[in-house]
């Protein structure tokens, strides 16, 4: 018999809110967006992360309602999931949702159903960073100007690159979290979020990356937001290209590493990483086509993780990365301008090899360059890779 673990974190998952902004007729977590509610697609994303306990906190009288969508979500993860009766501020939602983890865990992670949309990786990424000691949120930069405002005038200017709009999950250590509500719950405070809660009883509080993703569904425009970015993919979506370069000269020690598979006996290529020019083209395509950098930002010297990294590495980074930014691979085409390796006879293996991590077709040419330039005097290999992305959402464009 396999014996299951029993999990150590606990994400809350607050659905206990009104929804007056939203003004849907319905409390909030239970407006659709497409056929699913927005609590059930809060759900589905915290059943697809990592194994926790799960415990949704609902609007007085529509518990029934929230375990039928909780079930629908967990699928055969039912056991993970319980639900309790909120309150009327969001502190005291997540106070219910508090007292009902089981003593095993040590983790707590706090969510906001109305961020329907949060990548499950998000919910991972803040379960990895905590701490005993540390909280962990995730943050986006922010991008308009601030000004401070009074009465009608301008005040002052804000330093924005001070500044954080913090989402969530957010995860805490639970001995402290708990201790720290108790001390909320004492002083009568009502504090914005977790964070500050948790932090106003002394502790630190770090940021991870959040997602565009993970917006909050506020008001009948984010609604519609949400709405388009789960449209069906065979709606018309926005097109965006990129392309992308990249050149190794070969050198170094072992096999050749290229297109995502080894070639015994071929000469290597030098680089930080594998030196897999088509791979680092190709992700510079992505990158470029989203609108989301380079490969030195997201992976380059500054990255030590990535030292000697193979394509699947690379390509799967780069997938989640579009991914949570609202993006959907549309194709790769590739050319590769070298003398060697003959890369005809490992054509079918390379771009199957390519396609399957990135969930789209990637197709692979190759030329010799008429013994012209440094490919053609078989100093090293230059690769092209052109790239299209698509978006439903219009932010995007
Ligand atoms: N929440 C909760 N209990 C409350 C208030 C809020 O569980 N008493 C939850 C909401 O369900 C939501 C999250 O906290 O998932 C963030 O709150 P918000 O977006 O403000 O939702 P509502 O309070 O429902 O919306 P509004 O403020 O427009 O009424
Ligand atoms: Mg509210």
């Amino acid at each position: 018999m396999t014996i299951i673990p029993v999990p150590r974190t606990a994400i809350i998952v607050v659905a206990a809110g009104s929804g007056t902004r939203l003004a849907a007729g319905a409390p909030k977590a239970f407006v659709g967006i497409d056929a699913r509610s927005i609590l059930r697609h809060a759900l589905e994303g915290v059943f697809a992360a990592a194994p926790a306990q799960v415990v949704v906190v609902a609007p007085a009288g529509l518990e029934g309602d929230a375990e039928t969508e909780m079930r629908a979500a967990a699928g055969d993860r039912g056991d993970l999931g319980r639900v309790v009766t909120g309150g009327a501020t969001r502190q005291q939602s997540v106070s219910a949702g508090l007292a009902a983890l089981w003593g095993d865990v040590d983790t707590v992670l706090v969510h906001d159903a109305a961020r329907a949309l949060t990548p499950p990786s998000q919910i991972d990424a803040v379960m990895a960073a905590v701490t005993a000691e540390v909280g962990v949120i995730p943050v986006l930069p922010v991008v308009d100007t601030l000004k401070k405002v009074a009465d009608g005038a301008v005040v002052s200017a804000v330093d924005r690159s001070e500044l954080a709009a913090a989402q969530t999950p957010q995860g805490f250590p639970r001995g402290l979290l708990e201790a720290a509500y108790a001390a909320a719950l004492a002083g009568g405070t009502e504090y914005t979020d977790d964070a500050a809660l948790f932090a106003a009883a002394g502790h630190p509080v770090r940021h991870i990356d959040g997602s565009e993703r993970a917006f909050k569904i506020t008001t009948p425009a984010d609604l519609e937001r949400a709405r388009h970015l789960l449209a069906p993919s065979a709606a018309p979506g926005i097109l965006r290209v990129g392309i992308g370069t990249d050149v190794h000269a070969f050198g170094g020690e072992g096999n050749l590493w290229l297109a995502g598979l080894e070639w015994p006996g071929e000469q290597p290529l030098s680089g930080h990483s594998d030196g897999d020019a088509v791979a680092h083209a190709i992700v510079d395509a992505l990158l470029g086509a989203a609108g989301l950098g380079d490969i030195g930002e997201h992976f380059g010297t500054s990255h030590p993780e990535y030292a000697g990294a193979h394509a699947e590495v690379f390509l799967a980074r780069t997938r989640e990365l579009l991914t949570a930014a609202g993006f959907r691979i549309g194709n790769v085409s590739v050319q590769m301008q070298a003398n060697r390796p003959r890369f005809s006879s490992r054509r079918i293996e390379a771009e199957r090899t390519l396609s399957a991590v990135l969930g789209a077709p990637v197709s692979v040419t190759a030329t010799t360059t008429d013994r012209l330039g440094f490919p053609g005097r078989g100093e090293g290999i230059s690769v092209t890779a052109v790239a299209s992305v698509v978006t439903q959402d219009p932010q995007n464009r």
